[in-house]
């Protein structure tokens, strides 16, 4: 990494100089590792038991590290109510409306009255299979907020827009629409999440992660503001394993995973430790 503007020490006796990059590498120091389980649509009440006591056995890694499991809707409470409570629970999706008539939808205020914090809104597969826009997304993370959940808030590129060389004017552009929708940070995570790198196996390399999050940390020093930039997690999605997050957990800009198909595995709990591993 290039280093320059202003002088520092180095524990090897040389001085070097510091850029932006470094600037964040510091402050990821303030914020706490954030490791997301999403099931998707998978699971039934014998297999999460499964799950929920391979997670009770598993070493979470304290306070170190803030773990969050997204069941399907129907399984919410039964999680909720079965799962230590250091975990919190997410529904994977939530109407932009408290109730009424919108029959097959849940409302942000069922998931909190259900016990649950948080809820992932924009994920790839709501923006790419169901047709969700911008507007929709922003509009579900307003009132969410509104409502008392917080919110992991899905950006990424598809394979074509990152070979035309569109990655972050497609993540920018999708970060605007989460930006005008939030007033307070405190209760929004980002996660990037590459659609190429969905489900496919082909991780994103920690440097093309790295790069892209410390593009979206940028953007939102200059677009919300720099203490927004410092403070908020930018976590990454895409194929993570037991095996590639250990490196992944090491790059100054990624804050944590949001994990699919492995996080209904036991190798979630070294996941979760990737950072402290
Ligand atoms: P995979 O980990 O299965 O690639 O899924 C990532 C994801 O979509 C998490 O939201």
């Amino acid at each position: 990494m290039e280093c320059q503007n202003q002088d520092v020490d180095c524990s090897d006796g040389k001085r070097i100089k510091l850029d932006s990059s470094h600037d964040s590498r510091m402050a990821a120091s303030g914020r706490q590792f954030f490791v997301g389980g999403n099931w998707k649509m998978n699971g039934n009440t014998t297999s999460i038991d499964g799950i929920i006591s391979f997670l009770t056995d598993g070493s979470l890694s304290g306070d170190q590290t803030e773990v969050v499991v997204a069941p399907p809707a129907i399984y919410l409470q039964y999680v909720r109510q079965k799962l230590l409570a250091s975990v919190a629970v997410a529904a994977q999706n939530c109407y932009k409306e408290a109730k009424g008539a919108f029959t097959g939808e849940n409302s942000a205020e069922m998931i909190k009255d259900v016990g649950c914090e948080w809820v992932i809104l924009g994920h790839s597969e709501r923006r790419h299979k169901f047709g969700e826009t911008d507007e929709l997304i922003g509009e579900k993370i307003a009132h969410a907020l509104k409502a008392g959940l917080k919110v992991i808030a899905c950006i990424g590129e598809l394979l074509s827009e990152r070979e035309n060389g569109k990655t972050t004017e497609v993540v920018f552009k999708q970060s605007k629409a989460i930006a005008e929708n939030v007033s307070d940070w405190n209760d929004v995570v980002i996660a990037y999440e590459p659609v190429w790198a969905i489900g496919t196996g082909k991780t994103a390399t920690p440097d093309q992660a790295q790069e892209v999050h410390h593009q979206l940390r940028d953007w939102l020093s200059q677009n919300v503001s720099p203490d927004v930039s410092a403070k908020t997690r930018i976590i990454y999605g895409g194929s993570v394993t037991a095996a590639n997050a250990h490196e992944l957990a090491l790059q100054p800009d990624i804050d944590g995973f949001l994990v699919g198909g492995a996080s209904l595995k036991p190798d979630f709990v070294k996941i979760v430790q990737a950072r402290s591993s």
